[in-house]
């Protein structure tokens, strides 16, 4: 007698970029972050758990190539997830068993695409699902990846850096859900999906260490412009959306720059999709598109429906090689079982 779950959970693209720690263990940040939840029909992790008394020992295999278990941040998980298992009153039998686990993304991992998240997600979400754990497992998915934190709701999410030491308060919460703005599209131009040379997770930590930017962004920038993008957000003002998140991104990667040795993320080919869009808005006489990138050469754009068609017709007219993928942002209660 086996008990088995099988989960899938979304990308997040984040508009105010989480890029610090203050509590490296625990994983808390320097600074609030905000990020839009992707529907799951074009991205997504897919993770099966299987526990079993037949198991001699843990195992994961990622992307069908088998791993060690002894990710730190993976015990992490594991750890505090059967801590509150055993609180809500879990079989201990069950709780005794090795697990099995089995974790797919369906597009390029590492290569800035958010993939840590939605797995790390979709791993916690899984977990908490075998062992009946309830509420709220935003605080242990932030313990395997930071940004993981986000992908546990649809809609736009805030995670809160929280003020309280052990990371109890440091907690991601929907800001609005996905059919508040079902308007809103994302799409995905893959510049490159090659691995990065310098993981988020180092970038930040040498960032951290060396950037005074950073220090300047995360006092005097981040704060006012969360409050700034969830107005935006709650009111659908789509230019100051777009403002703020362009801004936000180029804030991000001068931050990279500005950590010594710099970390480089965007190429050329990034670059140019900034001017272009940077033009496309001119031309239109308004604020239509924003872009932004995470720890990779990849952009992300986010625009509004009518605006769909004719950016990707353009994209495809300049960049006819990157491989676009359009997907809407946020499906009602990600993830979910599979
Ligand atoms: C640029 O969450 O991957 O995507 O917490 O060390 O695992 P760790 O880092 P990670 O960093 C994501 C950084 C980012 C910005 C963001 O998603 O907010």
């Amino acid at each position: 007698m086996a008990s088995i779950v099988t989960c899938i959970a979304p990308v997040n693209i984040a508009v105010i970029k989480y890029w610090g720690k203050k509590d490296e263990k625990l994983i808390i940040p320097l600074n609030d972050s905000l990020s839009g939840t992707l529907s799951m029909d074009q991205m997504h992790a897919k993770t099966t758990i299987m526990a079993s008394p037949n198991f001699t020992k843990n195992c994961i295999w990622l992307n069908g190539k088998e791993e060690t278990f002894d990710n730190i941040r993976l015990l992490a998980c594991l750890k505090e997830i059967k801590r509150r298992a055993q609180e809500d009153g879990t079989s201990k039998e069950l709780l005794s068993w090795n697990i099995h686990v089995c974790s797919e993304n369906n597009f390029p991992t590492a290569a800035g695409l958010a993939s840590s998240a939605a797995g790390y997600a979709c791993f916690v979400f899984a977990l908490a699902k075998l062992y009946k754990v309830k509420g709220d497992v935003s605080q242990i998915a932030r313990q395997g990846s930071g940004s993981a934190c986000r992908s546990l709701e649809g809609g736009f999410v805030r995670w809160h850096m929280g003020k309280s030491s052990d990371g109890s308060d440091s907690l991601a919460t929907q800001v609005v859900p996905a059919s508040h703005w079902p308007e809103m599209h994302v799409i995905i131009l893959v510049v490159n999906d090659k691995k990065k040379k310098v993981s988020s997770t180092s970038g930040m930590q040498r960032s951290v260490e060396t950037s005074d930017l950073l220090k300047h962004r995360v006092a005097y920038c981040v704060p006012k412009r969360i409050v700034d993008i969830e107005k935006a957000i709650k009111s659908k003002d789509f230019p100051t959306f777009a403002e703020i998140t362009m801004k936000d991104s180029n804030q991000f990667h001068a931050v990279a720059l500005d950590t010594f040795p710099p970390a480089v993320y965007m190429n050329d080919v990034s670059h140019s999709i900034v001017d272009l869009i940077h033009c496309f808005n001119k031309v239109k006489g308004c604020t239509k598109v924003a872009y932004t990138f995470d720890a990779g050469p990849n952009a992300c754009l986010y625009l509004l429906e009518p605006t769909v068609a004719e950016t990707m017709a353009v994209v495809d007219y300049f960049f006819p090689s990157s491989n676009s993928k359009n997907t809407v942002q946020g499906l009602p209660v990600p993830p979910c079982n599979a």
